[in-house]
């Protein structure tokens, strides 16, 4: 923003009168515009589960507020609130649209549906757990697959795994718990050929963090009619992983396969306040920013005491620490800093979320304290 004339970039940001009023500096890498909302906990330093410490914003919270007159009714009748502005977001009708209270829901929803007991999900692993660990529960096999060198999933590697014993593919990228981002191009090939074979599961919870000009959404080959579901979140750059909100897109018959395994609705004030937050773009635009600049830090600091790390396209970085995930947490904890936990098998390595200034300067000392 540096080079921005800046009382052109507040009026553009329409926010022109209340910064100059309370004479802050206008500019995204001022946190007075949208402190962060913590309380409680203000005294831990929250680096463990890919939040975004600057949400939800005064315009969402101010919709769940007046949301909340709605309390008495059942939600169903406002979904279309959010999801008229999804289906313009994604360029689909709203019946490619499963509303889900975090994307979890829809993870499990999804993995309900379609894999059956004694079956196979193939994965990479480390990934994101949910779906894998629920579907368990049934009988389900976890076949994984080494993720590839750069920690990013490893496509050719699935798709030898892959066969008649296969009911999904869950493919998360960028990737959780390394950042790592496939190749788009890949990406979409492998996506365009595996749903031929077998249903394509593509976790996009970090997509909004992409900074590659045109990375394809798998959103297009559901618009093609293939056999992938999509799924969203509200949690990371909305900041609302409380309130619990996100969906999956997939043809309309797969869709109303899945919806009558869900079981709740989504909260009335969830609905406004994603669609708020949809809206605000201003928000969206200082969460990115405070993300990248949070990035940077972490990247620095793990520099300047020679540990390696994964370049992240997400909210976290995954550090080489060479040392036990265990003892990492333990002694950030004496800090008050809690960061990530086991990925098995990359134990040597600590998953690190993005926090506000003021966490990424209590993280990078304890750092370098005990291990610089
Ligand atoms: C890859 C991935 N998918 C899904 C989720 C679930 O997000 P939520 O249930 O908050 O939408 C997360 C949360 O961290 C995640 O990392």
């Amino acid at each position: 923003m540096k080079n921005l004339n800046r009382r052109n970039w507040l009026r553009a940001a329409g926010l022109a009168g209340t910064a100059i009023a309370t004479g802050t500096i206008p500019g995204l890498s001022n946190e007075k515009l949208y402190p962060p909302t913590k309380s409680g906990t203000d005294d831990i330093i929250r680096l463990m589960s890919n939040e975004n410490p600057y949400g939800p914003p005064k315009s969402v919270r101010e919709a769940m507020m007046s949301a909340m007159q709605y309390g008495y009714q059942y939600p169903s009748s406002h979904y279309d609130v959010l999801l008229d502005k999804i289906a313009a977001k994604e360029g689909v009708t709203k019946d490619h649209i499963l509303l889900v209270s975090g994307s979890n829901e829809g993870l499990r929803v999804a993995g309900l549906t379609y894999c059956k007991p004694g079956r196979d999900v193939v994965t990479c692993t480390p990934t994101y757990g949910a779906l894998l660990r629920y579907v368990q529960q049934f009988g389900v096999n976890i076949v994984n697959v080494d993720l590839d060198e750069n920690l990013a999933f490893d496509l050719p590697a699935i798709e030898a795994a892959v066969n008649d014993q296969t009911d999904m593919i869950f493919y998360v990228n960028p990737n959780n718990p390394t950042g790592a981002l496939a190749d788009a191009a890949e990406s979409l090939d492998f996506c365009a050929r595996m749903s031929d074979r077998t249903l394509v599961f593509s976790d996009e919870a970090y997509g909004d963090y992409i900074e590659e000009e045109n990375y394809p959404s798998m959103v297009s080959m559901v618009k093609e009619g293939k056999n992938v579901i999509v799924s969203r979140t509200f949690s990371k750059v909305y900041g609302m992983a409380g309130v619990r909100v996100g969906y999956l897109i997939a043809k309309p018959e797969m869709i109303d396969e899945m919806r009558p395994k869900m079981m709740s609705y989504v909260h009335v004030m969830a609905l406004y306040g994603a669609a708020a937050a949809m809206e605000d773009v201003h928000f969206q635009s200082y969460a990115l920013q405070k993300n990248r600049e949070a990035r940077q830090y972490i990247y620095d600091v793990a520099d300047s005491i020679g540990m390696p790390y994964i370049p992240s396209h997400t909210n976290f970085v995954f550090v080489k620490t060479g040392i036990d995930v265990a003892e990492v947490a333990e002694r950030m904890k004496k800090h008050n800093i809690w960061v990530g936990r086991p990925f098995e098998p990359l134990r040597n390595w600590c998953r690190i979320s993005t926090g506000t200034d003021r966490d990424m300067e209590l993280w990078g000392a304890a750092m370098k304290k005990e291990f610089g």
